[in-house]
C-alpha cells in the first residue's frame, strides 16, 4: 500500500543513499556511467594472485590506442599511390615536424603489438585460460589475432618499398593455391594482373578504416566475454566458486583501484623499453623495418631473400618447409588455425601448468622452442639445412596441438588447492 501524507499526496520516502545532484546526476540519469564503473571496475572482482603475465592484456589495449592515434596522424601526410606512397613516407620522415617520431612509434608499435599479444596468448597456454568456461573469450581473441595479422600485412605494403611489393606478391599469390577459385581470387584481391596501384589503394582503405573498426569491435566483444566469465588466474581456480558472507569472491579484489594501479606501473615499464627502441634502434637491426624496404618497389628487381617481418616468420618457415606449394599453404593456414581448437583438444582435468604433470609441461616447452626456432628459420635463406630444421620443428609444432587429446589424458596431474596461492607483499 502506498504511504500518503496528511494532505493525501503520496509521501516521498528517503533514499538509502543521498541522491547525487548537479551535472553528474543529470548525465547519469540519461547514461549509466556510474553504474558501468561500479559493475565493470570498482565492483568487478579479479583474482588477487595475478602475476606478471597478466600485464599483457592491458598493454595490448594501450598499444591498440597508440596505433590508432599515430595511424591517424600518419594518414594526414601519407598519400597512397604507386607514384606517391614511397615519397610521402620519406616526406613524413624528413620534412613533417615530428613526422619521424610518429612513423617510428607506429612501425615499432606494430612489432610491440605482436610481442605483447604473443606473450598474452602464451599466458593462456600456461594457465589453461582457453578451457571452459572461457572458450568464446579465446575464440574472440583468435579473431582479434587474425584481424591483427591482416592489419599488419596490409600496413606493411603501404610504404611501397621493395619488400612491401615482393612480400605482397608472395602472400597474395598463396590464395592462388586454392583449388578452382584460386587464380580468379588472386586477381580479385589485387584488382589488377599484378600487385599494382589498385592493390595499394584498397589495402590503404582496409588498413585505415575497415580492419581497425573490426579490431575495435572484436576487442570489445573479447572484454565482454571476459567480464561474463571473470578472469582465470595462475592457479586455474574459479574464484566465483568461493563466495564470502558479503557475497564477494573470497579470492577476488576490486579491479579498480588495485589492478588499474598495478597495470599503470606495467604501462610505465613498457613505455621505457618502447622508447629505448623508438629512439635508439627503430629498425631493430632489420627485424622491425627491413632494409630492402628503404628502396622503392621495383617489379624487375627481387630482394635477395623475400622474408616477412619477424611476427610472421614461424608460419613462413612452415610454408617453405613443404616442397609442394599448395600443401605448404595449407599447412601454414592450419598452423595459425590450430590455436582455435585448443579448448576442445585439451582434455586435462586441470587448467594451470602448476598442477599439470611432466608430459603437458614438456609439450608446452617444446612448442615454445619450436615456435621461436621456426621464427628464426623463417628469416634465413631457403637453404637445405634450414629447410630440414624447419621440417623437424614443424612436426613438433603440430604434435603439440594434435596429440594433445592423448597426452593431456594420460598426464599425471597434481591436486588443485581449494583457494588461490597468494603471499601478501
Ligand atoms: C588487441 C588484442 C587484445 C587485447 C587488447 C586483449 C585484451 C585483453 C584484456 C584487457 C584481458 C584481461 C587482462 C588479462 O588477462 O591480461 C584479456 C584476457 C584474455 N585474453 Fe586477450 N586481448 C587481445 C588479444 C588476445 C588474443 C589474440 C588472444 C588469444 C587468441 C587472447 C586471449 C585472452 C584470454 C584467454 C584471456 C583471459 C586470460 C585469463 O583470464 O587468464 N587475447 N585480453
Amino acid at each position: 500500500m502506498a504511504v500518503k501524507t496528511a494532505s493525501g499526496a503520496p509521501a516521498r520516502l528517503p533514499d538509502a543513499a543521498p541522491a547525487k545532484r548537479g551535472l553528474w546526476a543529470w548525465v547519469n540519469k540519461r547514461m549509466p556511467i556510474d553504474e558501468f564503473i561500479s559493475s565493470q571496475l570498482t565492483g568487478y572482482y579479479a583474482p588477487k594472485n595475478f602475476n606478471i603475465w597478466y600485464f599483457f592484456g592491458s598493454l595490448a589495449l594501450v598499444v591498440l590506442v597508440l596505433q590508432l592515434v599515430t595511424g591517424i596522424f600518419l594518414t594526414m601526410f601519407y598519400k597512397p599511390g604507386e607514384l606517391t606512397s614511397f615519397d610521402s613516407v620519406e616526406y613524413i620522415m624528413r620534412e613533417v615536424h615530428w613526422g619521424w617520431l610518429i612513423r617510428y612509434l607506429h612501425s615499432t608499435g606494430a612489432s610491440a603489438f605482436f610481442i605483447v599479444v604473443y606473450l598474452h596468448m602464451f599466458r593462456a597456454l600456461l594457465y589453461g585460460s582457453y578451457k571452459a568456461p572461457r572458450e568464446l573469450l579465446w575464440l574472440m581473441g583468435m579473431l582479434v589475432y587474425l584481424a591483427l595479422m591482416a592489419e599488419a600485412f596490409m600496413g606493411y605494403v603501404l610504404p611501397w618499398g621493395n619488400m612491401s611489393y615482393w612480400g605482397a606478391q608472395v602472400i597474395v599469390n598463396l590464395f592462388g593455391t586454392i583449388p578452382g577459385i584460386g587464380p580468379g581470387l588472386v586477381e580479385w584481391i589485387r584488382g589488377d594482373y599484378g600487385i599494382a596501384d589498385a592493390t595499394l589503394n584498397r589495402f590503404f582503405a582496409l588498413h585505415v578504416a575497415a580492419v581497425p573498426l573490426g579490431l575495435l569491435l572484436l576487442v570489445m566483444l573479447h572484454l565482454v566475454a571476459l567480464h561474463q566469465t571473470g578472469s582465470n588466474n595462475p592457479d586455474g581456480i574459479e574464484i566465483k566458486e568461493k563466495i564470502g558472507s558479503d557475497g564477494k569472491p573470497l579470492d577476488g579484489i576490486p579491479f579498480h583501484p588495485y589492478y588499474t594501479v598495478k597495470d599503470t606501473f606495467g604501462v610505465g615499464v613498457f613505455f621505457v623499453l618502447f622508447a629505448l627502441i623508438v629512439f635508439f634502434v627503430p629498425t631493430f637491426g632489420g627485424l622491425f623495418l627491413e632494409s630492402p624496404n628503404f628502396e622503392v618497389a621495383n617489379p624487375v628487381s627481387t630482394p635477395a631473400d623475400i622474408t616477412p617481418v619477424w611476427y610472421f616468420t614461424p608460419y613462413y618457415a612452415i610454408l617453405r618447409a613443404v616442397p609442394d606449394q599448395r600443401m605448404g599453404a595449407l599447412l601454414m593456414g592450419l598452423a595459425v588455425l590450430s590455436f582455435l581448437f585448443l579448448p576442445w583438444l585439451d582434455r586435462s582435468p586441470v587448467k594451470s601448468m602448476r598442477y599439470r604433470g611432466w608430459i603437458s609441461r614438456t609439450a608446452l616447452a617444446l612448442f615454445a622452442v619450436s615456435f621461436v626456432a621456426l621464427g628464426y628459420l623463417g628469416m634465413q635463406p631457403a637453404e637445405a639445412r634450414y629447410v630440414i630444421a624447419a621440417r623437424i620443428f614443424a612436426v613438433v609444432y603440430f604434435a603439440f596441438f594434435w596429440l594433445m587429446p592423448f597426452y593431456t589424458r594420460i598426464d599425471p596431474v597434481k591436486p588443485v588447492p581449494e583457494r588461490v596461492t597468494y603471499h601478501a607483499h
